[in-house]
């Protein structure tokens, strides 16, 4: 990695600290919910299946766990976990709602691209909306690699490259449409008009698929999210009638190759 930190690192924490106050009614949802649920369309984790139904022992890592809901979840499923975010605003209320639940593990302050963890030490890593939309693909996902053990898997959940095509520019437009209003290849830096000072990551699928092999990931699994008729989100860009017709979701299952 380059000794200057790219600009985005501190313009994406800088948003997200804006943004915490608006987080914290959803952690508290979330966090006293017993069954997993994912993503802006809240699917069941038993449609989903992102998590491990036992994780008893395991090494848990989530990356970018703005309020460490899904930490909990993982916590409440056995696995020793850790859950590291940069932004203050989300990590204090990640540590109230941890209280507030009793339970116990770690919540640090860092950044995806360069995690303080020895190498191979972790069993599964997870990012939902985390890292997987705001860090640098071609910077975490080489970290994720190096701090996950042979056969550990990773799990991350981001918007399709389908749904970045047909968002519309500015929120206020309303919902996304049919019309594809960017292109699809040269996918990888965005930054909204809505937001300039944000910058997130989008991949096509084979950017993905080249980045993941060469990182020593296999494929296990690509979910690509359909909601069911009657779902409802919070998230203006977004529409259900467009949802049940196109993945705006998806979730990448891919396993660290064992060396030979
Ligand atoms: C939408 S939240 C994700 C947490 C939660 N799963 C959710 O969906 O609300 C996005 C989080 O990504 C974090 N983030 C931004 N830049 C990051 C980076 N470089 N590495 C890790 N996390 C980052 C932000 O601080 C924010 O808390």
């Amino acid at each position: 990695m380059n000794s200057q930190p790219p600009k985005y690192l501190q313009g994406n924490v800088d948003a997200w600290q804006e943004k915490a106050a608006g987080y914290v009614a959803h952690a508290e949802a979330a966090w006293a919910s017993e069954h997993p649920f994912w993503g802006i369309w809240r699917i069941p984790e038993s449609s989903a299946g992102l998590l491990p139904p036992d994780m008893s022992g395991m090494a848990a890592i989530e990356l970018g766990c703005g309020t460490a809901y899904v930490s909990a979840w993982m916590c409440r499923r056995g696995a020793n976990v850790v859950a590291i975010d940069p932004t203050p605003g989300q990590l204090a209320t990640a540590r109230r709602m941890q209280k507030a639940h009793r339970l116990d593990f770690g919540i640090e302050r860092g950044f995806a691209e360069s995690l303080p963890y020895p190498d191979g030490s972790f069993d599964f890593a997870i990012s939902e909306y985390g890292a997987a939309l705001w860090a640098d693909p071609f910077r975490w996902v080489p970290e994720a690699a190096r701090i996950l053990k042979c056969g550990g898997q990773l799990v991350f959940l981001t918007n399709s490259p389908l749904a970045v095509m047909c968002e519309q520019d500015f929120e206020s437009d309303g919902p996304m449409g049919p019309e594809l209003l960017r292109p699809y290849f040269g996918m990888y830096k965005m930054n909204w008009p809505d937001c300039p000072g944000e910058t997130e990551f989008h991949l096509t699928h084979g950017d993905w698929i080249a980045l993941l092999r060469a990182n020593g990931f296999s494929i296990e699994r690509l979910v690509e999210i359909e909601p069911p008729p009657e779902a409802t989100t919070d998230f203006a860009w977004a529409d259900p009638e467009w949802a049940t017709q196109w993945p705006t979701e998806e979730v990448w299952i891919v396993k660290k190759r064992q060396q030979r």
